[in-house]
């Protein structure tokens, strides 16, 4: 069977990703250096997927660790999670997260280029649309003019990727950009572990409801939108897991780039999320309405076509799946 590498596997989405694709039957070698995540969410995937992983604690900014993973593993393809994540802490460190996201992403390049591996899957988020395209989302749209340093490490890395396939015609490059994760996998093992205060909205609700929080602040109801709360287009990460998969089997196929949306094409407001989350769950979410978070745009969601027509994927998980989920994983946190 084939073998992949998850670098920043052990994170949110790539430990989900890895119970998916051991489900599959690949083999799985997740490389992290868990900055951002523990090793338990490495024996978890194992006794999710009842089948074991193979682990490297390393920085993948170390090119020596790095190129000894690669010629002892003889991977078929990688799968690129790694990098640093927050958007507001990429706007008071920008040369960090220029360092890291992209280090890695070129360290990885130049390993795939000396030991022959053709395929690399790289997440990339809907940031890269920016604040000015009209939405829904469609990926022929042009991208950049990202607000954050963040952002601006997906649009740079989309281009360094893009330039590499360009003079390697055999290679297989999918760029995934992710709308809003959220959600758990059902066993409540793994899921969203922010460190201090959340920023985004579903792991600030989840610790509200457990008390940990007092209360969600909702930025804005005086948005053009349904009910004058932001919009976003939520994906449960096991139906984003699932497009890992369906992407990885196109790039087994195809060569050449594709930018391939992951969303549901829907989009749900703050206030319609935090009434799901009462409801399904049966329990209350304190909430007051509070300013606009300075950057944040009223709606956004995906144009979803493009997915389904060429990796034969689209959500399946509902939003009352995903308040469900999210909520187990939480209460299942010490
Ligand atoms: P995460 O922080 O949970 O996972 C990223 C992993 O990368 C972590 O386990 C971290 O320890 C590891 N890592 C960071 N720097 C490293 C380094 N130098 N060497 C080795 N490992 C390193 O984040 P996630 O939510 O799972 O996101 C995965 C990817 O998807 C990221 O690239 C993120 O930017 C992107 N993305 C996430 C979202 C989201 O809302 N979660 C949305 C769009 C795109
Ligand atoms: N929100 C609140 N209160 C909160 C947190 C968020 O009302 O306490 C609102 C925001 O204003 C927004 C919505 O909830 O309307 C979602 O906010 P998130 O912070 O959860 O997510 P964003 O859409 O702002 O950003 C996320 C990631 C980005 C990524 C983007 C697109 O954080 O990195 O999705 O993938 F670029």
């Amino acid at each position: 069977m084939s073998k992949i590498l998850l670098t920043g596997g052990a994170g949110y989405i790539g430990s989900h990703t890895a119970v998916t694709l051991l489900k599959e039957g690949y083999d799985v070698v997740i490389a992290d250096n868990l900055s951002n995540s523990d090793k338990q969410a490495v024996s978890n995937i194992e006794k999710i997927a009842g089948k074991s992983v193979g682990f490297y604690e390393i920085d993948l900014c170390d090119r020596d660790k790095t190129f000894d993973m690669f010629k002892k593993e003889n991977f078929d393809a990688v799968i690129h999670f790694a990098g640093y994540k927050a958007v507001g802490e990429s706007v008071a460190k920008p040369c960090m997260y220029y360092r890291n996201n992209i280090d890695i992403t070129l360290t990885v390049l130049e390993a795939m280029a000396e030991y022959g591996v053709k395929r690399i899957i790289f997440s990339s988020s809907a940031t890269v649309y920016g604040p000015l395209n009209p939405i829904p989302y469609v990926e022929t749209m042009k991208t950049g003019d990202c607000t954050n340093p963040y952002g601006t490490t997906k649009f740079m890395i989309e281009k360094i990727l893009t330039d590499v396939a360009a003079v390697n015609p055999d290679m297989s490059v999918v760029l995934l950009r992710y709308f809003n994760p959220i959600g758990a996998d059902p066993s409540g093992l793994i899921g969203e572990k922010p460190q201090g205060i959340p920023n985004n909205l579903m792991p600030y609700i989840t610790q509200t409801a457990k008390g940990i929080r007092e209360k969600v602040t909702v930025f804005g109801n005086d948005y053009p939108t349904v009910d004058g709360s932001g919009v976003r287009d939520y994906i449960h990460v096991v139906d984003l897991a699932e497009g890992h998969a369906a992407a990885l089997k196109y790039a087994f196929n195809n060569a050449g780039v594709e930018a391939i949306n992951l969303g549901s094409g829907r989009g749900t407001s703050v206030l319609e999320l935090i009434n799901a989350f009462e409801r399904v769950n049966n329990i209350k979410v304190p909430h007051v309405i509070g300013p606009r978070r300075d950057g944040d745009i009223a709606e956004f969601y995906a144009d979803a076509t493009k997915a389904k027509k060429l990796l034969n994927w689209e959500t399946k998980l509902s939003v009352d799946d995903m308040c469900r989920d999210s909520w187990n994983f939480e209460k299942n946190q010490k």
